[in-house]
């Protein structure tokens, strides 16, 4: 039994890695759309009694997951072994808790949805805010990667002196650790939102951080609204033009030119999710993760997932 990486498009250089990594060979699939949106799939390479690995990215989720459930339901119509999804960015996690009557909790639809067809997940830091867990939503082992590592080795380079600036609570459980990781003194905005696009954050005392390198780090740049708010405040407190990071940049409409015209000094990415502002490369981490997952044999314990 061996391991057969298939890449959705626009995973190919993951794909790479993973067939690297693990020793696996490259599935090819042929993957387009009907003119009514539809998916045809037709899998190339078979892969009867072979675990597999799908990379596949889940920015702009709707229609990947679709090709996802296909491709996965042919390959187990067909014999496969283990289905690992190595997903860098993993959508649907943002409504987790129902704030209004009747509202769909999609953090937890989706995630019974894809546990029924794979058998194991990795990701790199997926937003949990209420959800703590992935297991406490998936029902499949998972793995996830941290991006702290790579951030704080690409700030370590290529900053001096700087300070981590969080634009809200959430956002402390990825900079505590890039600034363990980069021994850099970090502060916490506070974040209110007020709709998709409406965004106020507020500065607390940053005593002792106005003579450093602001940079700017949250997971997710969607609107960069979040961002936009934090550099319009960092500049009326008096601070130096700051860098922004984003784990996984997804840059909705004007994003980009909005941060532009904020005043950021420069935007980079995970590559995460395929941009030109990636710079911080996780693709290494996330093959050894999901070594580390299809190493667990069925029926001993997997990874311990986060
Ligand atoms: C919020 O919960 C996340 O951590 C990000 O701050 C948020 O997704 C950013 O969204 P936007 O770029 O649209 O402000």
């Amino acid at each position: 039994m061996g391991v057969i990486v298939y890449a959705l498009p626009g995973n190919e250089v993951l794909a790479a890695q993973l067939v690297r990594t693990l020793g696996a060979r490259a599935g090819e699939l042929v993957l387009r759309q009907f003119p009514d949106g539809e998916w045809y799939l037709r899998v190339l390479t078979a892969a009867a009694g072979d675990d597999v690995v799908l990379a596949c990215s889940l920015d702009r989720p709707n229609e990947k997951l679709v090709a996802l459930y296909q491709l996965a339901s042919s390959l187990r119509d067909d014999g496969a072994g283990r289905i690992v999804l190595a997903a860098p960015y993993l959508a649907y996690l943002r409504q987790d808790r129902r704030f209004l009557e009747g509202e769909a909790l999609t953090s937890h639809s989706i995630a019974r949805w894809l546990s029924g067809f794979i058998d194991g997940l990795v990701t790199v830091d997926p937003h949990l805010h209420r959800i703590h867990r992935l297991d406490e939503i998936y029902r499949v082992p998972s793995v996830v990667v941290p991006a702290a590592p790579a951030i704080a080795r690409w700030v370590r380079r290529h900053v001096e002196r700087p300070i981590l600036i969080g634009p809200d609570a959430e956002s402390e459980q990825w900079l505590s650790q890039v600034a363990t990781l980069a021994q850099c003194p970090y502060r916490m905005l506070e974040k209110q939102r007020h709709g998709d696009r409406e965004v106020e954050v507020s500065v607390p005392d940053l005593a002792g951080g106005v003579d450093r390198i602001p940079v700017l780090i949250d997971d997710i740049i969607s609107t960069a609204r979040t961002l936009v708010a934090a550099l319009e405040r960092l500049h009326e407190a008096g601070l130096p033009r700051a860098v922004c990071i984003g784990v996984h940049g997804l840059f909705v409409g004007d994003a980009e030119e909005a941060l532009r015209q904020a005043g950021a000094a420069r935007v980079l990415t995970c590559n995460t999710v395929n941009h030109a502002s990636n710079a911080i490369d996780v693709h290494a981490d996330i093959a050894t993760a999901v070594a580390s997952l299809l190493a667990a044999r069925p029926g001993e314990p997997s990874p311990p997932p986060r």
